[in-house]
């Protein structure tokens, strides 16, 4: 007895434990050897024998589960100290993405159309003379095709040159009242400080029909456009030109770093251009087929808004991808 007592108590693992187990309560073990000599016992010591071997067992019993629960806490332990993850651990591998700033910026002015109920349309960046210089009432002469730097594909394609295709698009696919923006990619042959070859314009077209939409409506929405992504902001109106538009104006905000009072970023005029706009011109309505209607449209580059908005000096800056710069926008 005190040998199978000191066979549990010596155990110090779970194995052990498991073998000693068989060993003593198993079905050919210690315990049931003992048992099997009742036969041989005479009938009259077989209740003392039995009474003595059961209290045996069930000490040794009580015995085995003290120790099992001791050995199996410990193994728990164990487990837990081995696989343990310290969640207070730095990992400076998992770092945040952020929105480019084209992006962000784009995304601002998205909302703030959505806002005042335009719908987003979209356009292929592959256009062709119709839609990108014909349909906006710049004929093949026309002296204005020249401010556009265009890159032009082999088969008479073009990479579109302004976002303004996706006016004509829309009016060819859909009926009055339209009351759209278009963002997207645009394609120029140009490349310095102020430009790249590929930039971001965001465009819009409302028409009506009969003559309702009219100059005044045009300025509320860029005014209120303008304050909206710049603050408390002057806003002026210059007469301009575009073919696709009579009149035509420039907008421009003052200065946003100098409060206009002249700067190096304004050039010391105190304003900055801003973006383009206008009546849409009756050319342009004859050219998609439209007739007694009325609309007003604007244009602007995104970049140039993401600039003055992050004081980024150098367009270029925007496209090379340096994380020094885009880290900065987390
Ligand atoms: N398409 C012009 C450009 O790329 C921008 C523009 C000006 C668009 C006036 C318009 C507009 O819709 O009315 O320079």
């Amino acid at each position: 007895m005190q040998a199978l007592v000191e066979k549990i108590t010596q155990c110090n693992t779970l194995k052990d434990l498991e073998a000693v187990r068989i060993e003593i309560f198993g079905k050919k073990g210690v315990l049931a050897q003992e048992f099997a000599k009742m036969k041989s016992v005479p009938n009259e010591e077989k209740k003392a024998f039995a009474q003595e071997l059961n209290r045996q067992k069930s000490q040794l019993t009580s015995l085995f589960d003290e120790k099992l629960e001791v050995l199996s806490k410990e193994a728990k332990e164990q487990t837990m100290r081995e696989e343990a993850v310290d969640v207070t651990l730095y990992s400076p591998l998992k770092v945040s993405g952020a929105l480019h700033p084209v992006n962000e910026t784009m995304n601002r002015m998205i909302d703030y159309f959505v806002s005042m109920n335009f719908t987003i349309e979209d356009g292929p960046f592959i256009e062709d003379d119709f839609h990108n210089f014909e349909a906006l009432n710049l004929p093949v002469y026309h002296p204005a095709r020249d401010m556009q730097d265009t890159f032009f594909l082999n088969d008479g394609h073009l990479l579109r040159t302004h976002t303004s295709p996706v006016q004509i698009r829309t009016m060819l696919s859909q009926k009055p009242p339209i009351r759209m923006i278009a963002p997207g990619s645009v394609f120029r042959r140009d490349f310095d400080l102020t430009h790249t070859p590929m930039f971001h314009q965001i465009e819009g077209l409302v028409v009506e029909e009969g003559d309702g939409v009219s100059f005044s409506h045009l300025k509320f929405i860029l005014e209120d456009f303008l304050r909206t992504m710049f603050g408390d902001v002057a806003v002026r109106f210059r007469p301009s030109f575009f073919p696709f538009t009579e009149p035509s104006t420039e907008v421009d905000i003052s200065c946003i770093f100098c409060e206009g009072t002249g700067c190096r970023v304004c050039s010391h005029t105190g304003w900055l251009e801003i973006l383009g706009a206008g009546m849409v011109d009756s050319n342009v309505f004859k050219a998609v087929g439209y007739e007694n209607v009325s609309g007003y449209a604007f244009g602007l580059g995104i970049e140039r808004i993401a600039m003055l908005l992050h004081q980024i000096p150098d367009l270029r800056s925007m496209f090379e991808g340096d994380l020094r710069l885009l880290e900065q926008f987390r």
